[in-house]
This record gives C-alpha cells, sequence and structure tokens, in this order.
C-alpha cells in the first residue's frame, strides 16, 4: 500500500480517534507481506494509545510497535527511517498547531464524525481550516461513527460530499460493547460478537483501502 502515514484527528475529544487508530494499526500489520506498522500516541494528556497498548498485554499484535510523538518532525524522521511501512498517529483530543504540521506530514488524514450537525459542522470546520493552510484536500478522509442507521449514514455521506470531501464507504456503528472489548486491550475488529467484529472489519478496511462514497450512483 503506498499510503504510509495516517493521521486521525478531530476538532472534539471523544470522537473515535484512539479506536480507529488502534485499529487501523492491527490491521495495516497484517497485510500478506506483514508490514511493520509504527502507532503513534500524540495525546500528552491521556496517552490512550499507550494504555491500550498496556491494557493488550502479550496478545499478539503483529509487527505494530507503539512510540509517544511529541512533535510532527518525530514523523518525518520516523517514516523515512526505513523502520516502518505504516506510520499510525492517534491524534489528540483537540486539533491545534500540532493537528495542522501532523496533517501536513500525512498520507491520509482520518477525520472520524458522528452523524449529526453539531459534530459534523466542527468536523468541516477543521477539514476547510487545514485546507486553508495547505494540506492538499485529496489527502483528507472523512469516515463516519458512533452511527445509529443507515438512513442517517447516507445523510451524512452526501453532506459531507457536499462539502466536496472523501468520505469513507462504510460507517462505524454504535455499540455500548466496544468499550469493554477495549479494555481488555482488543481492537473493534476482534469483538467477540461475530457480527460487531465483521461490522468492524469492514469499516476499517474500508478506510485503509480508501474505499470512498460515490456521489453519483451511491457507493462505489
Ligand atoms: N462504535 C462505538 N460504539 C460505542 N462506543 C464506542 C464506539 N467507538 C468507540 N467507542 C467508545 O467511545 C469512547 C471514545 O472513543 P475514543 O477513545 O476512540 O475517542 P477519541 O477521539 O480517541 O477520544 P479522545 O479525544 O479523548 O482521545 C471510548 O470509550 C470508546 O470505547
Ligand atoms: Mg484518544
Amino acid at each position: 500500500m503506498a499510503q504510509k502515514v495516517w493521521l486521525v484527528a478531530s476538532q472534539k475529544g471523544g470522537a473515535g480517534k484512539t479506536t480507529i487508530a488502534t485499529a487501523l494499526a492491527r490491521h495495516l500489520s497484517l497485510e500478506p507481506r506483514k508490514p511493520k506498522v509504527l502507532l503513534c500516541d500524540v495525546d500528552v494528556g491521556q496517552h490512550s494509545s499507550q494504555l491500550w497498548y498496556e491494557l493488550r498485554g502479550k496478545l499478539p499484535l503483529g509487527g505494530v510497535t507503539l512510540k509517544q510523538c511529541a512533535k510532527a518532525s518525530d514523523i518525518g524522521r520516523w517514516a523515512s527511517s526505513g523502520d516502518y511501512d505504516h506510520v499510525v498517529i492517534d491524534g489528540a483530543p483537540h486539533a491545534s498547531k500540532l493537528t495542522l504540521d501532523l496533517a501536513m506530514a500525512s498520507d491520509v488524514v482520518v477525520l472520524p464524525t458522528w452523524t449529526n450537525i453539531l459534530s459534523m459542522q466542527p468536523t468541516v470546520k477543521l477539514a476547510n481550516e487545514l485546507v486553508a493552510e495547505g494540506v492538499d484536500r485529496e489527502t483528507i478522509l472523512f469516515t463516519i461513527v458512533f452511527a445509529g442507521s443507515d438512513f442517517e449514514v447516507a445523510s451524512a455521506q452526501e453532506t459531507i460530499a457536499g462539502h466536496g470531501y472523501q468520505v469513507s464507504k462504510v460507517a462505524h456503528f454504535f455499540s455500548t460493547s466496544y468499550g469493554s472489548s477495549q479494555d481488555k486491550g482488543l481492537t473493534i475488529t476482534e469483538s467477540p460478537f461475530a457480527s460487531l467484529r465483521e461490522q468492524s472489519k469492514s469499516f476499517i478496511k474500508a478506510i485503509a483501502d480508501l474505499q470512498t462514497y460515490k456521489v453519483t450512483g451511491g457507493q462505489g
């Protein structure tokens, strides 16, 4: 896969960044050629990826390693070191200058949003600000999380596409059981419930493969 550096970012806290970053890192590491994946935690306040990594303990995690990241130059150094095939950055709770610097250093900027306007609007605003500051619009990938129904997803996808952004084809649906899986160090794609596991796998795969919603003719 050509995409090397993935940033998961949001304007608001609790948007699902760590959930996506941890599952995406694991998913990328499972590609047949067994790539080396660096999961970077920039959340210096909560260290959520770090905490999840510790909860995971001895459970296998393929070629994923974790590092704390305090500045965008770390990413450039690690990405060019030759030590990693992918770098996945779990963004801080709130967007900042660091978010912009990280976005500039990324091949894909994943912006999770809920389906409601109160979540979508700040996310579109963040995307617009990143683009205004020089981030390539084509690198931005919205993805819908905490969805409640197919109708909400379709409507949110249409809204985001209407703002001129790419949006991932598969959304992630709300289920309270994800939290307890994550507390055991599992990713959403390792949920003990088969239906949630499969839903999460197609959600993460759509991000990894950049499968996007197409306005004309629906999904593509
Ligand atoms: N699909 C889902 N259904 C229900 N709960 C979820 C789902 N996805 C994630 N969660 C839970 O929502 C909470 C927030 O998710 P997460 O920690 O990934 O967000 P975040 O953007 O990383 O938050 P922060 O900004 O604090 O770093 C977590 O408790 C997580 O377990
Ligand atoms: Mg987090």
